[in-house]
C-alpha cells in the first residue's frame, strides 16, 4: 500500500493477488489434508483441506469460535501446548509431516513462527525481546547478536523508530510499535513461514496499515497466513482467502477457499457472500 494513501479507504478491489501468482511446480510450503482437531474428545475442526502457496499470503476469515486460531496453531504444533488435544490428518512442512514422529519442535516452531492478537514482548528489553530466539538456540557473538537484531528490526519496519533505545523495556513502546517488535523476534530466527492470528485487532488504524504495508515486504521472503476479522484488511493483504464456519454441531469446517478476489466478489457459496456482506458472523 502506498503510505500516503488514507488508511480509511477500504475499497476491497485494491489488491495485488494475481499479478504475482506462485510458479505452477512451486510445492506449498504447507500441505494440510483432512485435518481434524479436538480439544480433550470435542472436535473443534474437521476436515480442512489447504494448500499454503510459498510466498503468498493466505488469509483465514469466519466467524468467531470457528477454528480459526485453533486451526494456525496445529500448523506448527503450539495448539498442544494448551493440554490434551488429538490430531488427525496430515501436515506436511515443505514436504516435512510435522506430526511425525522424528519432528523437532523447537525448530519446527523456529521455521514457522506466530504473532498474536495482543502483543506480547517479554519483559525484557527491546534488544534482548529480539535476540531471545537465537540466544536459546545456539551461542553467538555480541557482533553477530547485533547483526541479527538490527536485520530483524529492520526487517520488521521498527530500526529507526528505536535504534536510540535498544537497551529500554519493550513495554515503552506503543502497542504497534509492540506488535512489529514480536515480528522482529520471530524473523530473528528465519522463520519459512509467519503465522499471523488477528494481529492488528488491539491496533489504530495508523499502526495497523503499518503492519499491513509489512506484510506486503514480508511476503517476498516467507510465506504469511493471516487470520483476521477486518474483510477489507483480507482484501486489501492477501492473495488467498479461506472461509472457515461451524456447522449444527459447532465443528469448525473450511467452506471455501480461493483467490482473495475471486472469493470477495464470487464466492461460491451463499455463507461465503452473507459473511463478507455482514449478513452473518
Ligand atoms: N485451549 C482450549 N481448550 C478447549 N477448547 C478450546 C481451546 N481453545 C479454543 N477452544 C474452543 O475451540 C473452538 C474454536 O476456537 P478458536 O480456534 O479460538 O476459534 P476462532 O479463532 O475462530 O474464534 C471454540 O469453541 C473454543 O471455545
Ligand atoms: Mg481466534
Amino acid at each position: 500500500m502506498n503510505p500516503t494513501e488514507n488508511p480509511t479507504d477500504v475499497s476491497p478491489v485494491r489488491s495485488y493477488q494475481s499479478s504475482e501468482a506462485p510458479p505452477e511446480n512451486q510445492i506449498p510450503a504447507l500441505r494440510v489434508r483432512d485435518l481434524s482437531f479436538f480439544y480433550g474428545t470435542r472436535k473443534v475442526v474437521e476436515g480442512i483441506d489447504m494448500d499454503v502457496q510459498q510466498n503468498q499470503v493466505t488469509a483465514i476469515i469466519g466467524p468467531s469460535g470457528c477454528g480459526k486460531s485453533t486451526f494456525v496453531k496445529a500448523l506448527n504444533r503450539i495448539a498442544e501446548l494448551e493440554g490434551k488435544v488429538k490430531v488427525e490428518g496430515q501436515v506436511e512442512f515443505f514436504g516435512q509431516n510435522i506430526y511425525g514422529s522424528k519432528v523437532n519442535l523447537n525448530q519446527l516452531r523456529r521455521q514457522i513462527g506466530m504473532v498474536f492478537q495482543k502483543p506480547n514482548p517479554f519483559p525484557k528489553s527491546i534488544y534482548d525481546n529480539v535476540a531471545y530466539g537465537i540466544r536459546l538456540g545456539s551461542h553467538r557473538s555480541r557482533a553477530d547478536l547485533d547483526e541479527i537484531v538490527e536485520a530483524g528490526l529492520r526487517g520488521a519496519a521498527l530500526w529507526d523508530e528505536v535504534k536510540d533505545k535498544l537497551k529500554q523495556s519493550a513495554f515503552g513502546l506503543s502497542g504497534g510499535q509492540q506488535q512489529r517488535l514480536c515480528i522482529a523476534r520471530a524473523l530473528a530466527v528465519k522463520p519459512k513461514v509467519l503465522l499471523m492470528d488477528e494481529p492488528c485487532s488491539a491496533l489504530d488504524p495508523i499502526a495497523t496499515m503499518k503492519i499491513e504495508e509489512l506484510i506486503e515486504v514480508l511476503r517476498k521472503d516467507l510465506t504469511i497466513v493471516i487470520v483476521t476479522h477486518n474483510m477489507q484488511q483480507a482484501s486489501r493483504v492477501s492473495n488467498y482467502t479461506a472461509f472457515f464456519s461451524t456447522d449444527e454441531s459447532r465443528i469448525g469446517r473450511m467452506i471455501e477457499m480461493g483467490p482473495t478476489a475471486q472469493i470477495f466478489m464470487a464466492a461460491n457459496h451463499h455463507s461465503t457472500r452473507d459473511y463478507i456482506e455482514g449478513r452473518f458472523g
